[in-house]
């Protein structure tokens, strides 16, 4: 049964069976007749409507639950809730404060689980990344993409699919947000990961700059020191000068204009912001057609 809880749950090569599925038209009608629930702890608009709509796309019938209303390990056990939705659907996806309730719900393998982002990995938004930069490029490998900000879910799953398909990645966070050890040792297990000290160092001819939120989901009891630690990581024109010459701006969204993102940039030319989101709808349809083959 094949579980995607960070984009490392897949191979370099089914990585790429992914994105070329998500091109595959007319889809097929792998999900006809089939369910998939998706439950959501956390606010989503992207990820929910994405994904709905890749599994109308195959045929199947989406169903969003607020973790609130079956009270996810509350009213019931997460592995009560589990066992219950694999007897109705084909697939469930999850967006879960704690990593560990994703680790729960694949470790009975009764149904398939999609991680649709948690504390640790995103890896649906790092599927749509990669769509959309090698729609772009026409291939991946041989590129380099520039990490400024937070060492986040983002960063994490981003970094590993890059490697894994042949992109050096730089990455520049401040002290204390970088990405953790243990994801820059999976991700060097691909490809070359360079953690640098400052955004211009990492951005310098750079193919693609990246960056996310300064503040998840989560962490709003801790905004103002965020702010304060990421002055000086804001992804701006100036920066965005020192990049390669047709490089491209990527942003998973929700942005926050002059916090991490300047207005002109993540409106400007060189953003592929819009792309990115519809990306997520066709990625989508690709890894649940990965999953359900
Ligand atoms: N990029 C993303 O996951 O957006 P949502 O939080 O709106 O789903
Ligand atoms: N890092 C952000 C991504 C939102 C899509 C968060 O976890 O809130």
């Amino acid at each position: 049964m094949r579980h995607v809880l960070d984009i490392d749950n897949l191979t370099p090569d089914d990585l790429t069976t992914v994105l070329d599925l998500a091109e595959v038209v007319p889809a097929p009608q792998v999900m006809a007749g089939r369910g998939a629930a998706l439950i959501f702890e956390k606010p989503s608009n992207r990820t929910r409507n994405s994904t709905e709509m890749a599994v109308v796309g195959l045929g199947g019938h989406p169903v969003t639950i607020r973790a609130e209303e079956i009270g996810l390990g509350v009213r019931e056990p997460v592995r009560d809730v589990t066992m219950v939705l694999a007897q109705y659907h084909a697939v469930l996806g999850a967006r879960v404060f704690e990593h560990r309730v994703l680790e729960e719900m694949a470790a009975l393998d009764v149904i398939p689980v999609v991680n649709l982002l948690s504390d640790v990995a995103h890896p649906c938004q790092a599927l749509a990344d990669l769509l959309t930069l090698r729609q772009r490029w026409g291939a991946l490998a041989g590129r380099t993409l520039a990490w400024v900000g937070d060492g986040n879910n983002v960063a994490r799953s981003l970094t590993l699919a890059a490697a894994m398909s042949g992109i050096t990645v730089r990455v520049a966070c401040p002290p204390g947000h970088g990405l953790d050890e243990v994801a820059l040792d999976a991700a060097r297990g691909f490809g070359p990961v360079e953690v640098v000290a400052t955004p211009a160092d990492a951005v310098a001819g750079a193919d693609v700059v990246v960056t996310d939120t300064w503040v998840s989901m989560g962490q709003e009891d801790q905004q103002a020191a965020r702010l304060d630690a990421f002055a000086g990581y804001q992804v701006n024109s100036k920066l965005m000068s020192g990049a390669g010459p047709d490089a491209v701006f990527l942003h998973c969204l929700p942005a926050h204009r002059g916090e991490e993102v300047t207005a002109e940039v993540i409106d400007g030319p060189a953003s592929l912001v819009w792309a990115e989101a519809a990306n997520r709808m066709h990625a989508a349809r690709g890894l649940l057609q990965w999953i359900l083959r």
